[in-house]
């Protein structure tokens, strides 16, 4: 009997773990530059934490969650998302006693039982930041344009911004009324999804994915424009920053987001050539949700990118191969002698710092050479019964395919200088 992976999950291949490995290094390079600490907060969380913080009426809660009760009779449920889990996280550790405002980052796995096609999986990876104790647009302009950096450095071009700013408690009720009656004469034909948003989430009308729905909606009236003062002064002002860093910006009234703790900014990145599933990251503020979780009022922003659609998205420009890794030094032996001095020497240069490997399968020496090229040796070290009485080893370049005569005391020291 064979298994294979659960539907909707992958395996990261040593063939690709050097690439993520590459992304990983260069979101935590990026957090470190931008005064980010990363939370590791647990895979699973009370329910409530889910229902509460991201909202009964998405569908991340209504079908999407992998919930299950423990043995001790708990709700419990793999985390679908990362903000509800450091909002949660923020309040137990009262982090708001520390000097605010709070920033934290995170990668990890989440979990969402969603129908797997490219793109889209049911165990995914996430890089995440949250600015948490912030009101001012200087914090919304920071999780918009910080991604955007990542992104530039990992060869990701052709993304896109989409912003949009949904309002608060205050203007939003108005807004959702004129919507209802927009929609309403065309409520019969609209898909059952969308009448149920009718009566308990109008908002989410607008980013019904079904062509044959979005047929029958007239153009919604644009959501900004219906902004009490404050709103619109807030996303004037995350216009204006944005403007100042240069970052280019489409607005997008549709985009609502499909978690309910949003207020004000909303946005997200689509990016071209990774097929349908092409949002590769997405945000906004929540000034209500770390109250909505026990904790005092307390306003923050953040975001989220997908990671397995950042690697795709890097795929379709870069040779994943670049980025596997591959020792300093391979040793290869010439007879069981030879055998035995290789295994002490790449211990011995191992512990000064150069990464070695030998032959453990006691292959001939071309099939040694073999190995060293295909696991991307930079260096062959090759030892005979003359280099053991001599006290050397014959070196050879790899990428020059130059070979030399070296003596064994002093190997690894040249082989640091030569990376
Ligand atoms: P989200 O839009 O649900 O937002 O997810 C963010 C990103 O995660 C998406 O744009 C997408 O790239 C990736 N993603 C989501 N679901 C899947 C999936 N099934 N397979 C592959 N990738 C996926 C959030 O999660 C919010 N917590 C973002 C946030 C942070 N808002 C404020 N702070």
């Amino acid at each position: 009997m064979e298994y294979s992976a659960p539907r909707g999950t992958q395996d990261i291949t040593p063939d690709e773990s050097g690439l993520w490995q590459h992304v990983e290094s260069v979101i935590r390079q990026t957090m470190a530059l931008c005064g980010y600490s990363e939370i590791r907060t647990p895979i699973f969380e009370h329910t409530e934490v889910f229902e509460r913080g991201v909202g009964a009426t998405t569908d991340i809660v209504e079908k999407e969650m992998y919930t299950f009760r423990d043995r001790g009779d708990r709700m419990i449920t793999l985390r679908p998302e990362g903000t509800a889990p450091a909002v949660r996280a923020y309040v137990e550790h009262r982090m708001a006693s520390r000097p605010q405002p709070t920033k934290l980052y995170y990668i990890g796995p989440m979990f969402r039982y969603e129908r797997p096609q490219a793109g889209r999986y049911r165990q995914f990876h996430q890089f995440g930041m949250e600015v948490i104790g912030v009101a001012g647009p200087a914090a919304d302009v920071e999780v918009i344009a910080t991604p955007l950096d990542i992104f530039r450095a990992l060869g990701i071009t052709d993304v896109t911004v989409n912003l949009n700013s949904i309002g608060c408690p205050v203007c939003r009720p108005g807004y959702r009324n004129l919507l209802k009656e927009v929609y309403a004469p065309v409520l019969p034909q609209l898909c059952p999804s969308c009448q149920s948003r009718y009566e308990r989430n109008p908002l989410r009308l607008l980013d019904c994915k079904s062509q044959e729905c979005r047929g029958y909606m007239p153009d919604p009236p644009p959501i900004f424009e219906y902004l009490c003062p404050e709103c619109a002064q807030h996303f004037s002002e995350v216009r204006r920053l944005l403007d100042k860093l240069g970052v280019e910006y489409v607005l997008n009234p549709r985009l609502v987001r499909g978690l309910d703790y949003y207020n004000r900014t909303t946005f997200e990145y689509t990016v071209g050539g990774i097929g349908s599933q092409d949002a590769i990251g997405g945000g906004g503020r929540y000034d209500g949700l770390v109250e909505e979780l026990g904790g005092q009022p307390t306003p923050a922003v953040g975001v989220a990118c997908g990671m397995e659609r950042c690697v795709l998205a890097m795929k379709a420009g870069a040779d994943a191969k670049r980025f596997a890794g591959g020792v300093d030094v391979f040793f290869v032996s010439l007879g069981e002698r030879a055998a035995e001095r290789v295994f002490e020497l790449a211990f011995q240069v191992r512990s000064q710092g150069v990464s070695a490997d030998f032959d453990m399968m006691g292959r001939g020496l071309k099939a040694q050479m073999r190995y060293a090229d295909k696991v991307n040796a930079k260096f062959v070290a090759i030892i005979g019964d003359n280099e053991i009485d001599r006290g050397t080893v014959a070196l050879k370049d790899m990428s020059t395919g130059e070979q030399r005569e070296v003596p064994m005391a002093g190997l690894a020291s040249m082989l640091r200088e030569g990376r």
